[in-house]
């Protein structure tokens, strides 16, 4: 049935006619990290996905048996596991979107920064790849510290030449889904109705969730909102403590990353109107990477959608997020540009 309402979805901007599930273009989409704690649901999720018919699994080790696991379920993809350097080209070849949760996550005690050295290299490395064997692909960085991932694979994109600034995405969706259910619980609203929209970045401070634009509206104190905002920024770190050294958040960013792809697909396939919060080059503030409202379409990002009105408080938080946010997106670019 889910996959009966995509089918509609694509079928509203035309005029009525039958269409078969054969009417849903190709999609090939490649998870690079499939094996790890984000990866092994991210591919389950993309499994379940009507709009993906191919789904390329790629770990440094372990990907024939997530891959050989995840084909059994009877849904349209077909699935293939990748290992190692040497098949890294295969996974890539032809894909539309590839995602990129490989890398390191946090422990207790540490900061998404605390992760740049060796995600740094990784995202690297991987971005090198994809320039090589699917350069006009959608690319969705996951692997943190998102603020300077994303700078990372621009640059190395750039000096490949290849660079085009409409299909990279840091995905922030999790920080969306959290202020939703934080939201919802607050305002005592049906959480499938809430929309927050979250700017800024996605580490501590830069996460910015615009309660002022929360919807169903709800009438909270500025404490609620103060403590909702707090709560969306430290919400990596509640799982991180919650799972005592066992990892970060990955069953919530799976959820969120398959959400953020199906926007993609949707957008490449000419689903009018999809809009999601992400991380991208932009131009609304004075720095070069920004997450806010984009409209995803059959180029990637469309439009980057503007940020709307602030509250006082969410002007404020806005100032204090630049300095961190830049600092981060200059020690993305530096990296790049030295190794
Ligand atoms: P994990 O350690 O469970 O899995 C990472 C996987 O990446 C492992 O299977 C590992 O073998 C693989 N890997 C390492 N080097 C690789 C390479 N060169 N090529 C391909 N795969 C490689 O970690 P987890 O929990 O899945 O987190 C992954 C990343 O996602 C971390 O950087 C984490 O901080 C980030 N993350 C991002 C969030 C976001 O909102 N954007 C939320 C939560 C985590």
């Amino acid at each position: 049935s889910s996959l009966l309402r995509s089918v509609k979805t694509l079928a509203r901007p035309t005029t009525a006619r039958a269409y078969s599930v054969d009417s849903v273009p190709s999609r090939k989409v490649t998870v690079l990290g499939a094996a790890g704690g984000i990866g092994q649901p991210l591919s389950l999720l993309m499994k379940l996905n009507p709009l993906v018919s191919q789904l390329a699994l790629y770990d440094i080790g372990g990907t024939p048996g997530v891959a050989a696991d995840v084909s059994h379920i009877n849904s349209r993809s077909e699935v293939a596991g990748y290992m190692g350097d040497d098949q890294l080209g295969l996974a890539l070849e032809g894909s539309d979107v590839v995602i990129i949760p490989a890398g390191v996550p946090r422990k207790p005690g540490m900061t998404r920064d605390d992760l740049f050295n060796i995600n740094a290299g990784i995202v690297k490395s991987l971005c090198s790849a994809i320039a090589k064997y699917c350069p006009h692909a959608i690319v969705n960085m996951i692997s943190n510290p998102v603020n300077s991932t994303v700078p990372i694979a621009a640059e190395v994109f750039k000096k490949a030449g290849i660079y085009d600034e409409k299909k990279l995405f840091g995905v922030t969706t999790l920080d969306v889904v959290r202020a939703k259910s934080f939201y919802a619980g607050k305002a005592n609203v049906n959480v499938a109705e809430v929309n927050v929209p979250v700017v800024g970045g996605h580490a501590g401070v830069t996460i910015l969730p615009l309660f002022s634009q929360a919807t169903p509206k709800a009438n909270l104190s500025q404490d609620d909102i103060q403590a909702l905002t707090k709560r969306t920024q430290d919400g990596g770190t509640e799982v991180v403590e919650a799972k005592a050294g066992k990892g970060s958040a990955t069953l919530s960013m799976a959820y969120a990353g398959a959400i953020f792809a199906d926007a993609c697909l949707k957008g490449l396939n000419g689903v009018p109107d999809v809009v999601e919060c992400s991380y991208v080059q932009s131009t609304i503030t004075e720095l070069p990477f920004f997450a806010s409202k984009v409209r995803l379409g059959k180029n990637g990002v469309e439009e980057v959608l503007g940020l709307g009105p602030l509250s006082d408080y969410e002007k404020e938080g806005l100032e204090k997020l630049k300095p961190e946010l830049k600092s981060s997106i200059e020690k993305g670019i530096e990296f790049a540009k030295k190794n």
